[in-house]
């Protein structure tokens, strides 16, 4: 199989599952919402719970929860991110945003509930068999999600459009490991922390790939074609954000995006020819176009 089949084909499993979960919620607006919010994506952060996984010989079956946990996380960041009150875009996967086909309040709500419910699915024991793993899943993401990773990310972020002065190199490496690092790390980590395996070895890869992934979604904003992306572009200059492009240029951010994928797969090697799509991925993430 392609990479681009398993990456579909994981997204689609993933998909499949919190569409399951929300099958037998009730029809309020609210969760039509959380419905729509999660289709969609590319599933990069499944894709690497599952693949993660894999590399300790656990089943998709199994993995497949968290993976559909970081998704739901993810997707309320998205949710939240649309807003009005932060980046306020109308389009997202090629669709109208959660606010602008429902309203604000409906948007907050399904963010909030999409959170809530990745918690819920980590819980479970079909996650893992074993209570002591599901707490260390669900502690993790709990840190990785909040004021010490996306959301202080995400803080770091609005605070840097009205900042008096441009961040600094290692302010905005420290603001983008937060803001997108902390989900795939966690994501990339998860297999380990399901086989009950040191998470270690992983995070130098997790590290380089998460940074690599927010420089590539920099460089799209300035280059990329909002058709194919599905989302506006041309955003982050106008609205002062801090990135590796405002800071660098382009080219520069091109070669350092470059550089951390080839660390990525270094950081591999103890995984063998088994951690391929791992090595995949990451040379997706700095060659997507979307
Ligand atoms: C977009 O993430 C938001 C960032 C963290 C930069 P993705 O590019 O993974 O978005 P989807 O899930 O594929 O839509
Ligand atoms: C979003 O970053 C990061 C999170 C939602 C945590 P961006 O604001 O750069 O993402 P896009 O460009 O809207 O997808
Ligand atoms: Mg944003
Ligand atoms: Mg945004
Ligand atoms: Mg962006």
């Amino acid at each position: 199989m392609t990479f681009h089949a398993a990456l579909e084909a994981a997204a689609a499993h993933v998909q499949g599952c919190l569409s399951e979960e929300l099958q037998d919620y009730c029809d309020a607006p609210v969760i039509a919402a959380m419905r729509y919010a999660v289709g969609g994506g590319k599933g990069l952060r499944g894709f690497l719970v599952m693949e993660s996984a894999r590399l300790f010989g656990l089943p998709a079956s199994q993995s497949v929860w968290a993976a559909a946990a970081v998704e739901a996380v993810h997707a309320y960041s998205l949710v939240h991110d649309d807003l009005p009150a932060m980046d306020d875009d109308d389009l997202r996967r090629g669709q109208p945003t959660v606010h602008v086909k429902w309203d604000d309040a409906t948007a907050i709500l399904a963010g909030d509930a999409l959170q809530t419910l990745a918690f819920d699915l980590l819980a479970r024991p079909a996650c893992s068999p074993d209570p002591a793993r599901r707490v260390a899943l669900i502690a993790s993401l709990a840190e990785a999600a909040g004021a010490r990773g996306m959301v202080l990310g995400q803080a770091q972020d609005i605070a840097a459009e009205t900042a008096a002065m441009p961040l600094t190199l290692s302010k905005i490496t420290d603001l983008q490991a937060n803001k997108t690092g902390a989900l795939i790390r966690w994501s990339a980590e998860a297999g380990a922390r399901l086989a009950g395996a040191d998470p270690a070895p992983l995070t130098a890869y997790a590290t380089a790939l998460g940074l690599a992934f927010q420089i590539a979604d920099d460089i799209l904003d300035v280059e990329g074609d909002a058709e194919t992306a599905g989302k506006r572009l041309r955003k982050d200059a106008d609205a002062g954000k801090a990135t590796f492009v405002s800071l660098l240029g382009l080219d520069a951010a091109k070669a350092r995006a470059a550089a951390l994928v080839e660390e990525a797969e270094t950081a591999l090697s103890p995984f063998g020819a088994t951690a391929e799509p791992l090595r995949e991925a990451a040379r997706f993430v700095i060659a997507r176009e979307k």
